[in-house]
């Protein structure tokens, strides 16, 4: 039983993931890497990233959208606001969007949706307006159907993600403290109906408590929760696949 369809998903730590479809388009969410504590420094991002995704406009979501975009000859993808921003910061394919609309990304179409959070990018001149924060459904042809909230509360329109797009796989925060916790993310599941879940927005720092452990015994039987290292691959051959290093799953 496979809800994936050879879909591939890396956790990089925080809430950057690396979504490879069986077809071989790379999508990177929200890259957060020279600064974040928890990515996987042994890992190697493919040669080319089709696609960025960003939730929203705060350091740990953006801040290697340049340096990245510009290495593997990535588009930007993000509110229109965001997109115009980084533009501005040297990215030279972007494509900016709304809530509620959707962009068709090779076989994957792109659904921007609601999230509830604030959105402002610092730089050393200030902070500056860059749309509000956003969720990211990816609908992927022949494949899986996957929900990545971005930074956000819980809030009662995930019944409507839900209605019209049905996500399979919820990559949701549970870390609390600037996201929903394990109490709310709990909430978050019902919602959604998915059925497989992929924490994130954890442990990368104190302040951020919450774990999947709790998240589980919170939702009980029934849904997946995956409990991942950063550096890890869930994929369809098998739930965990060590494409870094970690010992958590050995022995
Ligand atoms: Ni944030
Ligand atoms: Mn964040």
């Amino acid at each position: 039983m496979s809800l994936l369809k050879g879909t591939r998903i890396t956790w990089l730590g925080h809430a950057t993931v690396l979504i490879q479809t069986a077809r071989g388009t790379n999508i990177l969410i929200d890259p957060f890497i020279a600064q974040n504590p928890k990515y996987p420094r042994d890992f190697v991002l493919p040669e080319t990233i089709h696609y960025i995704l960003l939730t929203h406009g705060h350091g740990d979501h953006i801040s290697d959208a340049v340096p990245v975009a510009r290495k593997h000859g990535s588009t930007v993808v993000a509110i229109y606001e965001l997109a115009a921003y980084v533009e501005g910061k040297g990215v030279a394919k972007t494509i900016g969007m709304n809530l509620g609309g959707t962009v068709q990304l090779e076989e994957v179409a792109v659904t921007m949706v609601d999230a509830k959070h604030s959105s402002g990018a610092q730089d050393e001149v200030g902070t500056h307006y860059v749309g509000v924060a956003a969720g990211f459904v990816l609908a992927v042809a022949e494949g899986p159907v996957l929900y990545h909230s971005g930074d956000t509360a819980v809030f009662g329109d995930m019944k409507l993600i839900r209605e019209l797009y049905e996500p399979e796989v919820a990559m949701l925060p549970i870390g609390g403290h600037f996201t929903m916790g394990p109490k709310e993310a709990a909430l978050a599941v019902r919602l959604l109906g998915s059925k497989k879940v992929l924490p994130l927005h954890f442990g990368t720092f104190p302040p951020l408590q919450g774990t999947p452990d709790e998240l589980a015994k919170l939702i009980g039987p029934g849904v997946e929760i995956v409990k991942w290292s950063p550096g890890e691959t869930v994929s369809e051959t098998s739930e965990y696949e060590l494409t870094g290093k970690s010992d958590s799953l050995r022995g």
